[in-house]
C-alpha cells in the first residue's frame, strides 16, 4: 500500500476541538451529544373505580444512547393525598408498608411514597400488560426503539374519580438502579389517544400526566467510569490512560476495591465481594476504570486510512450487555466501511455529521464480558480522506470525545497525543512515499 503523509496545519480544528471539551465537561443534566435526551413517565387514566382510578404508567426512554441495564431501573413518587395501592399488574412495589388500618381488602402497598419495580421476564401472562416484565431493562432509543419502553399498570384508592379532584403524585424518583437521573414535576397534558390494533377505532385516556427525567453523570458516580488510550504507526508511544483517571489506587487498595488478576484466589475474592453491590470492582491499574477504550491509528492509504478501536472491561463485577459507544472525530462524514459494529450518525446540531454512535452486533459481540480474558471487543474504521482537512499532524487523527454507555470517557490531554516524527524526518518518509509513488506508477503505467 502507498505511504503517503499529508502533513497540514490545521492548529485550529484542535484548538476548538479542546475548547468545546472544556466548555461542556458541566455538571448539570445537559448533554451536548443529545440536548433533548430523557426519560418521559406518561400516566394515563383508563377508567374510574368507585374509590379512585386505574392507571397505566409508561416510561418511554427517549435518550439515543444511554440505556438502564439490569438490574434495572426503580421508580418512586410520593402521593398528593391519602391514597394506597389496590392492586398492580406488570410491576410490584418493594415494600408494601402499614397496611394495619384496612379490615377485608388488603392493599397491595399502604406507603406514602411507594417505589416500584419491573417484574422479572417469564411472570404468569394474568399478572403482564404489554411492554412490562423486562427485569426493568430499558434499551436507549437508537439501539432497540421497540424495548425503550417499560409499562405497569396502577389500581389507586382513595384517590380522586374525577379529572377536578385527582390530584397528581409529587416528587418522582427515578433510579437506573443508582442514582443520575433528576425527575421534574407531573404536567397534565392533552389525554393520550391509543389506536387499536386493526386502526379502525381510536380511544383516549380520561386523563394524562406526564413527568419528565434527565440524567447528569455528575449525579451519576463522583468519579469518571471510562478512559481513552491512543497510538499510531507513525510513532511508538503508546499514549496510555490519564494515571488516577478514575481513582487512585494507593488509596482503593486499602479499600479493597481493586482485584490484582494475579492473586491466587481470584475467583473467590471476587464472588466474596457482595453479589448484591453494584458499585464496580475492578481490576488493579494505574487509571482504575472500569471501562477503558484504545483508538489506534493503524494503516495509511492513498484515499483512506483505518483505524482500530479495542474496549476493555476491567469490571470484575458486569457484563456489559447492550454496551454502547459514542465517538466524535471530524472524518465521521466520510467513515467508509465498519467491521462487526452497528453504526448511526448522530446529528445533534442539524449538518454537523461527526458524531457516529457505534454498538455490538447481536449475539456476536453485544456483551463485553467482564474483566478477564474475554473481556474487550474490537473494531476497524475505514475513513475516506478529505483532501481538505485530513492530515496527520497535530493529533487531527485522534477522537475529540468518547462516550461508553452514555458517560463521558477521561481522554489524554491534548498535548501528549502521538506525534508525527519530526520535520527531517517526515521529509525522509515524504521523499520514500516519493520514490514508492514513482516505481508503483511505473509498475502500472510502464508499456508492457
Ligand atoms: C424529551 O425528549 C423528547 C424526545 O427527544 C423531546 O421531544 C422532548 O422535548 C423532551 N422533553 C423535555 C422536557 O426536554
Ligand atoms: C407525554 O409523554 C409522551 C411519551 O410518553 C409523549 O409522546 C407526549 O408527547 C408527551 N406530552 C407532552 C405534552 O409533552
Ligand atoms: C376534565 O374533563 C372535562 C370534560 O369532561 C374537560 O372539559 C376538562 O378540560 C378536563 N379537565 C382537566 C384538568 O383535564
Ligand atoms: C418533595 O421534595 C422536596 C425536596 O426534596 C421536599 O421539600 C418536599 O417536602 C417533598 N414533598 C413531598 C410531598 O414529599
Ligand atoms: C487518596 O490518596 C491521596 C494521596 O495519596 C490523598 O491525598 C487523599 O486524601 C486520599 N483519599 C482518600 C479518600 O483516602
Ligand atoms: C458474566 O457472564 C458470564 C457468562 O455469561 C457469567 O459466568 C458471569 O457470572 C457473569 N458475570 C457477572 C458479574 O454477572
Ligand atoms: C454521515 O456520514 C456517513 C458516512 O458518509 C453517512 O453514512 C451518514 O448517513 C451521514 N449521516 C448524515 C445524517 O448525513
Ligand atoms: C466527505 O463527506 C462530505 C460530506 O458528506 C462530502 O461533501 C465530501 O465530498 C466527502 N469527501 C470524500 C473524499 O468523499
Ligand atoms: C511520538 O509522540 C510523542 C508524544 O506523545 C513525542 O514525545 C515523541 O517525540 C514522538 N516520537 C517521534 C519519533 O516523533
Amino acid at each position: 500500500m502507498g505511504f503517503f503523509l499529508l502533513p497540514k496545519a490545521t492548529p485550529c480544528i484542535l484548538f476548538l476541538a479542546l475548547l468545546s471539551c472544556t466548555c461542556f465537561t458541566s455538571t448539570d443534566a445537559y448533554d451536548p451529544l443529545d440536548p433533548n435526551g430523557n426519560i418521559t413517565i406518561k400516566w394515563d387514566i383508563i377508567s374510574w373505580t368507585p374509590d379512585g382510578y386505574v392507571a397505566v404508567v409508561t416510561m418511554n426512554n427517549f435518550q439515543q444512547y444511554r440505556h438502564i441495564a439490569s438490574p434495572g431501573w426503580s421508580m418512586g413518587w410520593t402521593w398528593a393525598k391519602k391514597e394506597v395501592i389496590w392492586s398492580m399488574m406488570g410491576g410490584q412495589t418493594t415494600e408494601q408498608g402499614d397496611c394495619s388500618k384496612f379490615k377485608g381488602g388488603i392493599p397491595h402497598c399502604c406507603k406514602k411514597d411507594p417505589t416500584v419495580v419491573d417484574l422479572l421476564p417469564g411472570t404468569p401472562y394474568n399478572q403482564q400488560i404489554a411492554n412490562c416484565c423486562k427485569g426493568g431493562v430499558l434499551s436507549s432509543w437508537v439501539q432497540d426503539p421497540t424495548n425503550a419502553v417499560s409499562s405497569f399498570q396502577v389500581s389507586v384508592g382513595r384517590a380522586g374519580t374525577t379529572n377536578r379532584t385527582v390530584k397528581v403524585p409529587k416528587n418522582f424518583t427515578l433510579k437506573a438502579p443508582g442514582p443520575g437521573y433528576t425527575c421534574g414535576p407531573a404536567k397534565i397534558v392533552a389525554p393520550t389517544k391509543f389506536i387499536t390494533s386493526d386502526k379502525r377505532r381510536v380511544t383516549q385516556a380520561l386523563m394524562t400526566w406526564n413527568v419528565t427525567c434527565t440524567y447528569s453523570q455528575f449525579l451519576a458516580q463522583k468519579t469518571p467510569s471510562c478512559c481513552v488510550s491512543l497510538s499510531s504507526f507513525y510513532n511508538d508511544t503508546l499514549v496510555p490512560c490519564l494515571t488516577c483517571a478514575c481513582g487512585c489506587q494507593s488509596n482503593s487498595s486499602q479499600s479493597g476495591t481493586c482485584v490484582d488478576p494475579d492473586t491466587p484466589h481470584l475467583a473467590s475474592v471476587v464472588a466474596g465481594s457482595g453479589k448484591n453491590n453494584f458499585s464496580p470492582l475492578v481490576q488493579c491499574t494505574h487509571h482504575m476504570c472500569p471501562v477503558s477504550i484504545h483508538w489506534h491509528v493503524k494503516l495509511n492509504y492513498k484515499e483512506y486510512w483505518r483505524v482500530k478501536v479495542t474496549i476493555t472491561n476491567y469490571n470484575y463485577r458486569m457484563n456489559y450487555s447492550e454496551w454502547n459507544m459514542v465517538v466524535q472525530h471530524p472524518n465521521f462524514d466520510n467513515l467508509t466501511q465498519l467491521f462487526s459494529f452497528n453504526y448511526k450518525s448522530l446529528t445533534p446540531y442539524g449538518s454537523i455529521n461527526d458524531t457516529a454512535m457505534l454498538w455490538g452486533v447481536k449475539f456476536y459481540n453485544d456483551f463485553l464480558n467482564q474483566a478477564g480474558p474475554n473481556g474487550n471487543v474490537q473494531s476497524e474504521l475505514l475513513f475516506r480522506k478529505d483532501k481538505a482537512t485530513f492530515t496527520f499532524d497535530k493529533g487531527w487523527a485522534f477522537p475529540r470525545r468518547i462516550y461508553f454507555n452514555g458517560d463521558n470517557c477521561v481522554m489524554p490531554p491534548p498535548d501528549a497525543y502521538p506525534w508525527l516524527p519530526n520535520a527531517g524526518a517526515r521529509q525522509e518518509v515524504s521523499l520514500f512515499a516519493l520514490v514508492i509513488a514513482s516505481l508503483v506508477a511505473l509498475v502500472f503505467y510502464a508499456p508492457a
